[in-house]
């Protein structure tokens, strides 16, 4: 209601003028504000968490893509959509064809910064697929109960995660920033969504506590053997392959469609489009969709620095990159 969407309105204005804050010349070009323990961009990333977890309500069938930026979400977003819509779809005329992932799967915090209200949300048919960026620890209490949504989790090399963020960062400014600034500031945790280690963690600890209602992936695994991955998901999201499914090459289709290769090809995200959704054109979503590219560009030392702060702040969890 009104009333509710003034208070969370006014909650956000008087964070954004009390929260710590790193001013622009920082990862996304952004104020980035410290809300409990994670840096965010003002708006959509608090705004829309703050709506989230003041109107949001779950269903029990929603399946929600989590991540933090450039580690996956792109890919996800497409192979998960493929895979609950496969009855709906023929490969030829597929959606993907001709939308962006991101145009078709909704970040719910954008969308709520955007129309600061969930009606439109509420008036999707189950099951809802919806994607955030959101760290575990301030998602609305609707998602995380036992009766709420489903969660698939995508994580990546931290190492890739900086490069191919800063590479992303430089398509919005000018004059490229230091690879060494971009490099230091993620090491001190600030980047969009970080520190990186707490928000990995959170979701990780949540996938051992409650498997049945959390899917941690890592984008490596899912590069080095999309078959395994993509028949896991289908099963996690309840709608395994039949081996009819199987046997008529169902699976590899959907691998082929999703694949960096062919979406990066065409038309609708070799284009400049960028639809209403960001500051990003939607060939900006694919640069070289490999693992293990951060060779090209961090020194051994950096390397390892970055692989110590990660040890270290994962040492007990049973994660490793
Ligand atoms: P690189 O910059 O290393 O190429 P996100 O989607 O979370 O923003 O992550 C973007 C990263 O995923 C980019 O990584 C991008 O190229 C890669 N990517 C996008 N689509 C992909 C796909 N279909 N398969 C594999 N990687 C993909």
């Amino acid at each position: 209601n009104e009333q509710g969407k003034e208070k969370t309105k006014q909650k956000h204005q008087a964070l954004i003028s009390s929260l710590p804050k790193r001013e622009r010349g920082d990862m996304m070009q952004l104020a980035l504000l410290q809300y409990q323990g994670f840096w965010l961009g003002s708006e959509p990333a608090l705004k829309g968490i703050l709506f989230m977890q003041d109107h949001f309500k779950a269903r029990p069938t929603d399946i929600v893509l989590a991540s933090l930026p450039k580690c996956g979400t792109t890919w996800l977003k497409a192979l998960i959509f493929t895979i609950i819509n496969r009855a709906d779809y023929d490969f030829p005329t597929h959606p993907l064809l001709t939308a962006n992932p991101h145009d078709l799967v909704t970040f719910l915090e954008g969308y709520l910064a955007k129309h600061e209200s969930i009606s439109g949300l509420g008036a999707l048919p189950s099951p809802r697929l919806l994607a955030t960026h959101c760290p575990y620890t301030l998602l609305p209490n609707s998602m995380i109960n036992n009766s709420g949504c489903r969660f698939v989790y995508v994580c990546r090399d931290p190492k890739d995660v900086v490069i191919s963020t800063w590479h992303f960062v430089n398509k919005l400014l000018t004059k490229p920033r230091p690879l060494e600034d971009a490099f230091e500031q993620f090491c001190e945790g600030v980047s969009p969504f970080g520190p990186f280690w707490d928000h990995v963690i959170g979701y990780w600890r949540a996938s051992l506590e409650l498997p049945e209602k959390m899917l941690f992936l890592k984008y490596e695994d899912l590069k080095r053997d999309p078959f395994v991955h993509v028949k896991r998901l289908a099963e996690f999201l309840g709608q395994p392959f039949t081996q009819d499914e199987e046997n008529d090459g169902m699976v590899q289709e959907i691998i082929k469609l999703c694949s960096f290769e062919n979406l990066s090809n065409l038309e609708i995200n070799k284009s400049s489009s960028t639809a209403t959704r960001s500051r990003f054109k939607n060939s900006d979503f694919f640069r070289k969709g490999e693992a293990g590219d951060w060779e090209k560009y961090l020194t051994t030392e950096m390397a390892a620095a970055l692989d110590h702060k990660i040890k270290e702040k994962l040492h007990d969890s049973g994660l490793t990159f």
